[in-house]
C-alpha cells in the first residue's frame, strides 16, 4: 500500500502546476505548494477568493470566516438549494444577485470565479460536486468525509491528479492547538517510541440523537457509515500523530439502543404529542430551550419558536428516537495494528454526558493523557513527577471544533497567499485518503462481526474493482 501511495503522491506532485492563478509550484515532496521565491512579488494575491457550494451548517461557518479575516479572504459566490439558507447568508455576505445561485450545479455552469470552491454539501453529493468543480478549474476545500465510499474517494483523488487541482480536506482537528501541541511533543521524542494509544470520541447523548438517529447521517445508504462520518477525523489523527501507516483493522459495534425494542410503552411517534414524561431524548424539551443556538438552526435557518415547533411537527427532528428508520451504529470500537506493531484502541460512543475526545498515548519513555475539551494534558515521564500542561493560555478562540475551523481556514489563506510557514500538517487529499480507508475497513470488519481486515488487501480489492 505504501508504494501505491508514494507512487500516486509523486505523480500528483509532478503534475501539480496551477496555470490559472500562478499561485502554486512544487515546493516539497509531500504535496504542499507555495509561491516560487523568485516570483513572489508578481504572484502575491491580496485576497483568496472562495465560492461556496452548500451554505448549510458547515458552508456558512467557512463563509463567515470572511468576517474574521477580511484582509485575506473574500467569498465571491455562494450556492444552495434552500432559499432560506441563501436569505440568511445575505445578512452577512454582501454579494450581487448574479453571484447567488440556487444550486451548485447552476454555479458550476459559470466560468471559474474563485481560487477555491468549498464543497459543503452532503456526503453522498461530494463525488459529483467535487469532480465537476475540479473540471471547472477549482481547487477545493472539501468537507470530510471526502466521499461516502472508498470508490468515490478514489474517484475524487484521481480527478485531483487528472486536473492538477489542490484538494484540502477539512480535517479541522489537526489544526487545533490541542493536537498540534501533542504532535510537537511526540516529535520531540519526549514520549519515546509510541507503543499504544487508547482514545475515545464521546459523541454526546443528544448529538447522537440529533445527527445520527434523527438527522442527516441516520441512514448509511443516504450518508455514510458513522465510523467514517464522525471518526475519519480520529483515524486521521492516529495516522498523523504516530506518523505510521495502518496494517490491519478490526471492529465491533451496533445500533443497540436507538431501536424499537427500547421504545417506552405508549410513546407517541412525535415528541410533541408524547405522554412519556421522563424521556431525555424528547425533542421539544431539547430544542426549544436552545433556540437560537446549535443545533436549532439545522432545523430551520431562522430558528424562531414558531419555526422550530413547525419543524418538530413535520420533520424527522420531532420524531421519537426509538421509532426512526435509522440504521447507523450508536457505539463502535476499533482496533488498529500499525505497521511497526504498535496499536490503537478507539471507542466511539453516543452514550456520554458531553461531546468530547480523550487520548492516552503510551510511549517507551512516558505516557500522555489528554482531554480535548479541557485543553489540558498530563505528561508522565517515567521516574519523574507528572506534569500537567494547561494549553488554555495559548487559545484565543475555542469555538468551532476547539478553534480548528478557523485555524484551518487561516492556514489555507496563508498557503494561498504564499506565507512562509510549516505546512506539514495541511490535510491535502493524498494525506487524508488513508484515514478514510481505515474507517471504511473498520466498517467492513464490523459488518463481518469483527473479522480482521488487512489494509493492503483492502486497497488491492479497490484497485481491482
Ligand atoms: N469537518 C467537520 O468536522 C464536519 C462537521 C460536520 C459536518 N461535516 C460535513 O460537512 C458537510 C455538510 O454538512 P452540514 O452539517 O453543513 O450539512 P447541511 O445539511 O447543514 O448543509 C448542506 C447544505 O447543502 C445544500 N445543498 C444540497 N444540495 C445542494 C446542491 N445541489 N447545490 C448546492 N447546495 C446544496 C443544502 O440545502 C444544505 O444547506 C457534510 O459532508 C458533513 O458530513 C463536516
Amino acid at each position: 500500500m505504501s508504494q501505491f501511495f508514494l507512487a500516486k503522491n509523486a505523480l500528483f506532485l509532478l503534475r501539480k502546476v496551477d496555470t490559472t492563478c500562478k499561485l502554486c509550484y512544487i515546493d516539497d515532496r509531500m504535496g504542499i505548494y507555495g509561491i516560487p521565491p523568485e516570483n513572489k512579488e508578481e504572484n502575491i494575491v491580496k485576497k483568496v477568493t472562495f465560492a461556496v457550494m452548500g451554505m448549510g451548517n458547515r458552508g456558512e461557518r467557512y463563509a463567515n470566516k470572511q468576517l474574521r479575516y477580511p484582509d485575506m479572504m473574500e467569498v465571491v459566490a455562494i450556492a444552495d438549494t434552500n432559499p432560506l439558507t441563501l436569505k440568511k447568508a445575505k445578512t452577512f455576505l454582501d454579494l450581487p444577485e448574479e453571484r447567488i445561485f440556487n444550486s451548485g450545479e447552476e454555479m458550476l455552469q459559470q466560468p471559474k470565479m474563485a481560487d477555491i470552491m468549498v464543497i459543503a454539501t452532503q456526503d453522498a453529493q461530494h463525488r459529483d460536486h467535487a469532480i465537476k468543480a475540479m473540471e471547472r478549474g477549482y481547487d477545493l476545500l472539501l468537507e470530510k468525509p471526502i466521499a461516502n465510499t472508498a470508490e468515490d474517494c478514489m474517484a475524487i483523488l484521481e480527478a485531483a491528479h487528472k486536473y492538477n487541482r489542490r484538494v484540502i480536506v477539512c480535517h479541522v482537528l489537526r489544526y487545533t492547538i490541542f493536537y498540534q501541541e501533542i504532535k510537537k511533543l511526540i516529535d520531540s521524542g519526549a514520549l519515546g517510541e509510541i507503543q499504544t494509544i487508547q482514545a475515545s470520541e464521546q459523541v454526546g447523548w443528544f448529538h447522537i440523537a440529533h445527527s445520527f438517529v434523527r438527522g442527516n447521517w441516520h441512514k448509511k445508504a443516504d450518508s455514510s457509515p458513522m465510523i467514517l462520518a464522525k471518526c475519519c477525523h480520529d483515524m486521521d489523527l492516529f495516522l498523523w500523530l504516530t506518523g505510521k501507516k495502518c496494517k490491519a483493522v478490526s471492529s465491533f459495534g451496533d445500533r443497540r439502543f436507538f431501536n424499537k425494542e427500547h421504545c417506552p410503552e405508549n410513546a407517541a411517534e412525535r415528541c410533541i404529542n408524547c405522554p412519556v414524561s421522563d424521556c431525555a431524548f424528547n425533542a421539544v424539551s431539547y430544542y426549544i430551550p436552545r433556540i437560537p443556538g446549535w443545533p436549532t438552526h439545522v432545523l430551520n435557518p431562522q430558528p424562531t419558536v414558531k419555526n422550530i415547533i413547525e419543524s418538530l411537527q413535520t420533520t424527522n427532528y420531532g420524531r421519537c428516537v426509538f421509532q426512526m428508520d435509522n440504521d447507523v451504529v450508536d457505539h463502535q470500537v476499533v482496533n488498529l495494528l500499525m505497521e511497526d506493531g504498535s496499536t490503537v484502541n478507539f471507542v466511539m460512543s453516543g452514550f456520554t454526558g458531553e461531546q468530547n475526545r480523550s487520548i492516552h498515548i503510551m510511549g517507551s519513555k512516558a505516557d500522555l493523557i489528554g482531554d480535548f475539551d479541557k485543553r489540558t494534558f498530563t505528561l508522565r515521564q517515567f521516574g519523574k513527577k507528572p506534569k500537567v500542561v494547561d494549553l488554555n493560555p495559548l487559545y484565543t478562540d475555542t469555538t468551532g471544533h476547539g478553534g480548528g475551523d478557523a485555524r484551518m481556514v487561516h492556514d489555507v489563506l496563508r498557503l494561498y497567499l504564499g506565507e512562509d510557514f510549516d505546512t506539514s500538517a495541511i490535510t491535502v487529499i493524498d494525506r487524508s485518503m488513508e484515514s478514510h480507508f481505515v474507517a471504511l475497513a473498520a466498517e467492513l470488519s464490523r459488518e463481518q462481526n469483527g473479522e480482521l481486515v488487512k489494509m493492503d488487501e483492502f486497497i488491492d480489492n479497490l484497485k481491482t474493482k
